[in-house]
């Protein structure tokens, strides 16, 4: 769990653990400064001490239990026994429930997760050998027994279920190795938040099971996107935060199992493995650092480190002495217990290498500091997590304790948010595995919502790593991690029997499971199936392996040749009823000619102008960004980066602060999303005051094209951060904004102050400006809507001729919607989702649809079908998302069952705002892609805005 600070949680007791804690009795103590004086004194105590123990042993006064000794010789077996990877064929899964029917999963298209036998381990890597292959699969006592075409009826078991895969892609279960699911419940509430022991920053003897509520719906969700197996961490706010495990999402009677309780759901009912979390920077010394207490900073967590394991690697030396001293001359011979103390227990299991430690570090001094601790203390590290800069520096990786590289488990694109993630590339996955260091892509949900995980997966191979590497970076590298890698992550016989039947290739944009097996066990009785029409998987575009260019070279005038879709509004009939693919002609950075315009060509041409041909170029409007704080913040932990957060009873007009120029505008840019409607942001969330509208390409708000409206749009937040200042209630504040906007309706003052907020009430109530709220409970916006009523209904009585004014309310957030869509629409507002895909993170988001097979449909269709005029937008702290826009409107598209037409999809992200805006003025900026922008495999090669080209 990395961005949800845990500041609100209650303060580490002011004593500093290390120093107040009393050295347990095995310590060896290490005398530093023997000066010449003392050391005739030590000698001295030394002899007495001697004289003193031989007495005692001669007496043979052992008042210890032979039984107990005996007990703690049968100890050292189990403290010293080397744990290895459970292997694959069995009889039956452990976890198999009797009565429990075999199945056969028929004609289906099958990723194995292994190449042909055969394939030398080089050819493997570069993904040679890898496939999808049309196949049967049979499923008997919790694990696949066979894999084979058409496996013949007269063979199968008698009571075999027989489901029909109508040549679908199907895949092992996805593995996420990074989630909180359970320990942090959502909705996120105080009562449930289990996920970090903030009593001590070094706490290795906690254990996430022991936290874990199985009734966390998430658990279910998450399911629904096709993971079967996670690995529950403790939190990343302590250096060494607790013991993991690893479950499986199968939760009690209804998902197949015989009991609910997280023992029940442990995906290694031996365990044979132990998972240890750690986390190394910012989040440990932003939790316990004060005068006077540690970690205060990245030494000092180094040093916690070191202490730990210092205190761990004592008790082990202790107990293997004792072991070997014991097995040497009988254990009723000794003349003191096995050492042990339950506080290092699990980290010395750790020094023993019986624990797969997961890491979470970031920066380059992070991951060389643990690497250090790893060959002084002689352990290995499984993995680092969120590691962004582990790309930088694949060597330190391979220098770990053990000869073995850790793993580095990312996301694909959500970065620049901290100081430790303003270093990040979208190519990290391919680079990472280029230099043999194995990319796993992580939900650290509830950060991200794990449902989605195998997006990120997805977005990976979209930024270049190979396609097989991405598959397997979510199913056989987090199982092979994990330890696990002959049980979990193939379609292969003695594996269990998690499998997915997807809607369409697993990394294409909007693939949906259609069935989800746990150990055998169908998951869904009635699974909601999305209307898609079968497609055949991706075949791997080689392309985009190519580097992508942070820098794009500018130009105005260029000729694009081999552009075969043009959706630009007015341009589409060109290509119509022709195989021939498009030029486009730009001059002065805009779009003179689409088409053969032959003439315009050869004008170009004789003067000089450079030609770029594309394949399978798709030309289309730039997007917007609406809702982001993309242009107000750049670096969402950090204020200084910022141009703050009001409360209440502050107002004032984001064109005033707007930053520009920043890391997260540049990507924005890069992918097409040239426009932007930022607004201040409000204390905890949301905005409020007045939106701009700028161009994400301008280096400043001076440059001409930068501000396209100074005025957007007027706003207000009325999510869960409405309860604050002089607004403590949610009735406060919904109260609060109808005294403000009746106030404007009742006032005839001039005004003389035009950029006051009671100015802007003024136009707003006069239709002159959009009034954007962000909301996300349904029971919100119902009282949001009957202040609309209100308002208006205020307007009529005040002034007859005006009767006809309507406040355009904008609904921004709106993950409740779908509740109210009927009376959204009735009432003629609109709404902007953000995120198009929300999920129950917080109470007032409860409710959000998370799609098929477990909803019908999602938010948007809902409001679609309620004639709803909706836009997908940004949440307001999670500016990464902007790069996401035109995928969001592909996930849109896909799973829309035909609801949205291609141009529809594309107005979600682009023209349904200047609807919302009543925008008057016109937009040329435009975006070449090869590919469809909707498809996975499409990149931006060129963007237009403010009279250039930028060419990528
Ligand atoms: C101590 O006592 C145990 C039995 O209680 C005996 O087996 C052992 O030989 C004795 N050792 C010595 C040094 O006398
Ligand atoms: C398998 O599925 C494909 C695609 O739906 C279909 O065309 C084919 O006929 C099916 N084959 C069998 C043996 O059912
Ligand atoms: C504002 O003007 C309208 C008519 O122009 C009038 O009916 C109304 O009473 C005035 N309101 C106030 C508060 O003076
Ligand atoms: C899903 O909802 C649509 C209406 O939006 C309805 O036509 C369809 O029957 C529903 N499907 C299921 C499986 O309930």
């Amino acid at each position: 769990m990395e961005k949800h600070s845990p500041e609100r949680l209650p303060r580490y007791s002011p004593i500093d653990e290390l120093a107040a804690a009393g050295r347990p009795h095995y310590r060896v103590r290490r005398s530093r400064i023997l000066k010449a004086v003392g050391l005739g004194c030590l000698v001295f105590v030394a002899y007495t001490q001697w004289a003193h123990l031989k007495l005692e042993s001669s007496r043979n006064v052992s008042i210890l239990s032979p039984a107990r000794l005996q007990a703690d010789l049968e100890t050292c077996k189990v403290l010293q026994h080397k744990p290895k990877d459970p292997s694959g064929p069995r009889e039956r899964n452990a976890r198999y429930i009797d009565g429990h029917k075999p199945t056969l999963i028929r004609n289906a298209t099958i990723w194995t997760g292994e190449p042909v036998a055969g394939t030398t381990a080089a050819d493997a890597r570069l993904g040679k050998g890898y496939g999808w292959i049309k196949s049967d699969v049979l499923l008997e006592y919790g694990l696949i027994t066979q894999v084979g075409p058409e496996i013949s009826p007269s063979l199968l078991p008698e009571d075999c279920q027989i489901w029909d895969a109508e040549g679908r892609q199907l895949t092992a279960g996805i593995v996420d190795m990074h989630s909180h699911t359970g320990v942090y419940p959502v909705p996120t509430l105080n009562g449930g938040s289990d996920g970090n022991e903030l009593s001590a920053d070094i706490t290795p003897y906690v254990r996430s099971i022991d936290g874990l509520d199985p009734l966390d719906h998430q658990l279910q969700v998450i399911k629904s996107g096709g993971v079967t197996t996670s690995l529950i961490l403790p939190g990343s706010g302590n250096n060494m935060g607790g013991e993991a495990f690893i479950i499986k999402h199968a939760v009690g009677k209804d998902d197949g199992r015989a009991e609910i309780g997280p023992k029940d759901m442990l995906a290694d009912p031996e365990q044979n493995w132990r998972y240890m979390k750690m986390a190394c920077g910012e989040n440990p010394k932003r939790i316990y650092g004060d005068i006077g207490r540690g970690p205060f900073s990245r030494m000092g967590e180094s040093w916690y480190f070191r202490h730990a394991f210092e205190e761990a690697r004592a008790m082990v030396t202790a107990q293997d002495d004792w072991c070997a001293a014991a097995s040497n001359i009988g254990a009723e011979n000794m003349k003191e217990y096995l050492p042990q103390d339950l506080k290092w227990e699990s980290l010395g299991a750790a020094l023993r290498g019986q624990v797969h430690i997961n890491t979470h570090c970031y920066t380059i001094a992070d991951l060389e500091a643990f690497i250090d601790h790893t060959n002084e203390f002689k352990f290995p590290v499984r993995a680092f997590h969120h590691a962004h800069q582990t790309f930088l520096v694949p060597e330190i990786l391979k220098r770990a304790w053990g000869g073995r590289a850790p793993a580095a488990a990312i996301f694909a694109d959500n970065m620049y948010y901290k100081v430790e993630a303003y270093i990040g590339s979208e190519q990290a996955g391919k680079i990472l595995y280029d230099n043999d260091i194995t990319p796993v892509y992580v939900s650290d949900n509830p950060v991200l919502n794990a449902q989605h995980v195998v997006f990120e997966a997805a977005k990976g191979y979209r930024y270049g790593l190979p396609y097989h590497a991405a598959l397997a970076s979510v199913t056989t590298a987090p199982a092979e991690l994990l330890g696990m890698g002959e049980r979990i992550g193939k379609v292969k016989n003695g594996f269990d029997a998690d499998i997915v039947v997807w809607d369409s290739d697993p990394l294409s944009v909007g693939a949906t499971p259609v069935q989800v097996w746990i150990d055998g066990t169908a998951q869904y009785p009635d699974p909601v199936v999305l209307e898609k029409q079968f497609s055949e998987p991706i075949s791997p575009n080689e392309d985009l392996q190519a580097e992508i260019k942070e820098e794009p070279t500018t130009k105005t005038n260029v000729v694009f040749t081999g552009v075969s879709k043009i959706m630009i509004p007015g341009f589409e009939h060109i290509l119509e009823g022709s195989d021939k693919p498009a030029n486009v002609i730009v001059e002065a950075g805009k779009i003179v000619c689409a088409g053969p315009c032959a003439a315009e060509i050869s004008t170009a041409l004789s003067a000089k102008v450079e030609v770029i041909s594309l394949k399978s170029g798709y030309l289309s409007p730039a997007y917007t960004a609406f809702g982001s704080d993309i242009g107000m913040s750049e670096i969402t932990s950090e204020s200084a980066t910022q141009n703050g957060h009001e409360g209440s009873d502050v107002f004032s007009r984001a064109i005033d602060g707007l930053l520009l120029t920043g890391k997260q505008l540049k990507a924005s840019y890069a992918h097409g999303v040239t426009r932007a409607v930022s607004a201040p942001a409000h204390l905890g969330g949301g905005q409020q005051g007045v939106g701009v509208g700028f161009s994400t390409g301008a280096s400043h708000s001076l440059e001409k094209g930068a501000i396209w409206s100074p005025e957007a749009t007027l706003h207000y937040t009325l999510s869960l951060a409405a309860k604050e200042g002089k607004t403590p209630s949610l009735s406060s504040a919904i109260g609060s904004l109808r005294t403000k906007l009746l106030e404007a309706v009742a006032s005839n003052d001039t005004i003389a102050d035009t950029y006051s907020e009671k100015a802007f009430l003024k136009r707003a109530v006069a239709g002159d400006i959009p009034l954007v709220i962000t909301v996300n409970s349904a029971d919100t916006i119902a009282a949001i809507l009957r202040v609309k009523s209100d308002v208006e209904n205020a307007i009529k009585a005040q002034d007859l001729e005006s009767s006809s004014q309507k406040l355009n309310v904008v609904l921004l957030g709106a993950a409740e919607a779908h509740i109210v869509a009927d009376e959204i629409a009735a009432a003629h507002v609109s709404v902007v989702l953000a995120p198009l895909l929300p999920y129950a993170e917080e109470w007032d988001t409860r409710r959000s649809l998370s799609g098929a097979p477990l909803t019908n449909g999602t938010n948007i269709d809902v409001l679609l079908d309620a004639g709803v005029l909706t836009a997908i937008g940004t949440r307001d702290t999670e500016s990464w998302e902007v790069r996401g826009l035109s995928l969001m409107a592909g996930i849109a598209y896909k799973n829309s069952g035909g609801r949205l037409s291609e141009s529809a999809a594309l107005a979600l992200i682009g023209k349904n705002f200047d609807k919302i805006l009543k925008s008057k003025t016109s937009n040329d900026d435009f975006v070449l892609h090869e590919g469809s922008p909707f498809d996975i495999g499409s990149r931006v090669k060129a963007v237009g805005s403010q009279g250039r080209v930028s060419v990528y």
